[in-house]
């Protein structure tokens, strides 16, 4: 596979940035606003994360961040489960690291750990987790059909994958590149609700059922990095989705 570090070079850096400014340290990415919640749009509620993770899984955390999606999912498994989250971005996984510290294995918790990777090929076993999610990261990576077969290969039989994310509808028409922006080669990428859903079939996903579909962020929301460039260069709007996915048994 293609080296996927020069692709990400800008994108890397700016996560690179929102880690050292959430870990108190200055930037060097240049001025911006990026932060994970702001450039995804909205989280994956933890009502529906608590509902469709059990106890005792094994869950991956697919694009963690500095790890508080973990850290939750971590409580709904339990000792006898695990928590892996995955980043591509090192100043991430070191937030994440450090987060870990501060929070520990006690009162019920299951134990947690990052790994640096990239979620077009993720550092882990065939069929060696019962469930993944995904928080608004699949369709801003590069390779979106990848990440998807990525994390079917993961999951043993029969396991969930549980995502948010942002897409536009299926009549857009593909914007240019856009070079000046962290996000602008996602558009290149992008997968339309049809595209995606299609991608989860091929993936090998047997049942994918969308579990909430919402209209685009309003105004006020539309200035988060990833929901405003997508406003800017569509032509169609976008739809937010939470879709769950399973693996046959
Ligand atoms: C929206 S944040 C995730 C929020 C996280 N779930 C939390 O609890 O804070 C997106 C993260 O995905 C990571 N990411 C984006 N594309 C990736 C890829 N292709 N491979 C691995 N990590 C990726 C970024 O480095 C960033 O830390």
């Amino acid at each position: 596979m293609k080296d996927l570090t020069p692709l990400y070079a800008s994108l890397r850096c700016a996560y690179a940035d929102l880690a050292r400014r959430l870990s108190g340290e200055g930037c060097s990415c240049g001025p911006g606003a990026l932060c994970c919640r702001q450039a995804a749009g909205e989280d994956l509620s933890d009502s529906l994360l608590f509902s469709l993770v059990r106890t005792a899984d094994r869950v991956l955390d697919l694009g963690a961040g500095g790890g508080r999606d973990a850290f939750l999912t971590a409580v709904r498994v339990g000792p006898e489960g695990g928590v892996t989250g995955i980043d591509m971005t090192p100043e991430m996984v070191g937030l994440a690291r450090e987060n870990l510290e501060s929070y520990r294995e006690s009162e019920g918790r299951g134990p947690v750990e990052f790994l640096e990777g990239y979620l077009e090929e993720l550092p882990l076993d065939n069929e060696s987790a019962d469930a993944a999610f995904a928080d608004y990261v699949v369709n801003l990576t590069l390779d979106p059909s990848r990440v998807l077969l990525e994390a079917a290969r993961v999951l043993r039989p029969g396991g969930r994958l549980i995502l948010a994310d942002l897409v536009p509808g299926d009549e857009f028409t593909r914007p240019p590149s856009r070079e000046d922006h962290p996000f602008g080669k996602c558009l290149d990428t992008l997968l339309s609700r049809g595209e995606y859903l299609d991608a989860l079939s091929s993936a090998g996903f047997g049942r994918v059922k969308v579990l909430s579909e919402e209209a685009p962020p309003d105004g006020d929301r539309l200035d988060a990095p990833w929901p405003s460039l997508l406003g800017e260069c569509l032509d169609v709007p976008f739809r937010k989705l939470t879709i769950l996915a399973k693996k046959p048994g």
